[in-house]
């Protein structure tokens, strides 16, 4: 089912209905009243070779508010206006497309288009967050040329990447973590010197959220431990820190119930011994004293439960004392975890490790085996690390 809501964006729905039908799938198109403002009916019935689907009152005796929905597979809304999220998160029906959205048990992926300012407009975001929070699948919109001259966030995804994420949500996912519980930390903590200014690190939590994601759609109950300000995942509980202390308190409150614990976190291995409560004032030269943080891995090891599976991330350069592997099979077994992903980092513009969505790395286990996976995307790296943890899961 494709649904297109009234956005001058409706014309991109075109091209995804296209990539949508090429590829092999039957497409209901669902265009709400305004929607056939921008793109008419004719269109969307040639392109889907099926009659479009436009209100309740059509065909009535096949009663098609609940029939549409009900044999769904997928339900793509593409654009989905500030409008029709509101509508989806307050679960009103009064046109098809929202009883469709209602009777649907199928996965929704959900494209948003407008304008900046109604993207950013809290009432917006709080019912993305009512949509995602009930497992909705919501893309971020893209930053660009909007209707007007102006620019800014607010953009429909490109076609190909609304094709891409309705593919990946029609792919069946193995339910191997239902029941279980899984904590996943993310992003780079920042220790603070004053009230304006930290030490961090390069990492953007993009890894550590492509696993708290994957977990969800395998089932499981995750919490995702984060030192990044990515957009909630669908499904996951996010604990919000900022420093290192407060991860590794978020962590082992959290653990102490939890089948895996995969620690993505790049947590600052200092902090600075003192924390100005007032901004520092400039001086000829300055000198922080750092005092180490704890090693929360570590910690976790010593108080695993039984069954429990540790994951732990390495980010290496090697240096004169050995390569990346070498660097990163000391760890594993100096952090006493189960699984290490080690992974090279190299300046910015590298292809793997911080800021981008690939990621390339090598899975060491404690029993020895290792897992090569070359360059892919951070979301199939987290579901080899799935794969790998649910194989060493204990019994329930
Ligand atoms: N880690 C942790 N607590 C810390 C530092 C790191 O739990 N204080 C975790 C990270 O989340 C990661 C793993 O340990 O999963 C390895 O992180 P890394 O910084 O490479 O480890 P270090 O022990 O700091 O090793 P190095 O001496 O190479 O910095």
């Amino acid at each position: 089912m494709l649904g297109v809501a009234g956005g001058i964006a409706a014309y991109k729905a075109v091209e995804l209905l296209r990539r949508l039908t090429e590829s092999g799938h039957d497409v209901t198109v669902v265009p709400t009243a305004s929607a056939l403002q921008f793109v008419g009916a004719a269109t969307w019935s040639a392109l889907s070779g099926r009659p479009v689907a436009q209100d309740v009152w059509q065909d009535v005796h096949e009663v098609p508010h609940v029939r549409l929905g009900q044999s769904a597979d997928l339900v793509v809304v593409a654009p989905a206006t500030a409008d029709l999220l509101a509508r989806a998160a307050h679960g009103l029906a009064d046109d098809l497309l929202t009883n469709v959205l209602l009777t649907a048990r199928c996965p929704v992926l959900l494209a948003p288009a407008m304008h900046t300012e109604m993207w950013e407009h809290a009432a917006t975001q709080a019912n993305v967050a009512t949509l995602r929070g009930r497992g909705v699948l919501v893309l971020e919109p893209a930053v660009g040329r909007l209707t007007g001259k102006d620019s800014g966030k607010g953009r429909l995804p490109e076609p190909d990447e609304i094709f891409a994420a309705a593919v990946d949500a029609l792919s069946p996912r193995p339910q191997d973590l239902a029941g279980r519980r899984v904590v996943v930390s993310a992003g780079g903590t920042r220790e603070h010197l004053d009230p304006v200014r930290f030490l961090g690190n390069r990492s953007s939590g993009k890894q550590g959220y492509a696993l708290a994601r994957a977990a969800a759609g395998r089932g499981a109950e995750v919490v995702l431990v984060s030192a990044a300000s990515l957009p909630a995942p669908a499904g996951v509980r996010v604990v919000p820190v900022t420093s290192a202390l407060e991860l590794r308190e978020a962590v082992l409150a959290e653990a102490g119930t939890a089948d895996a614990v995969v620690m993505a976190a790049a947590v600052a291995d200092y902090r600075p011994v003192e924390r100005l409560a007032t901004k520092r004032k400039k001086t000829d030269t300055l000198t922080v004293e750092l005092v180490q943080n704890p090693d929360v891995l570590g910690e976790l090891a010593e108080r695993r439960r039984p069954g429990q599976v540790l994951v732990g991330f390495a980010a290496e350069t090697g240096d004169a004392d050995g390569d990346v592997l070498a660097h990163g099979r000391a760890k594993l077994a100096r952090k006493g975890c189960d699984l290490l992903v080690v992974n090279e980092v190299g300046e910015p513009g590298h292809p793997t490790g911080f800021e981008g969505d690939a990621n390339a790395a090598t899975v060491l286990a404690a029993d020895g085996a290792s897992y090569a996976v070359p360059l892919t995307s951070k979301d199939t790296l987290a579901q080899v690390v799935w794969d790998l943890t649910v194989d060493r899961l204990g019994a329930r």
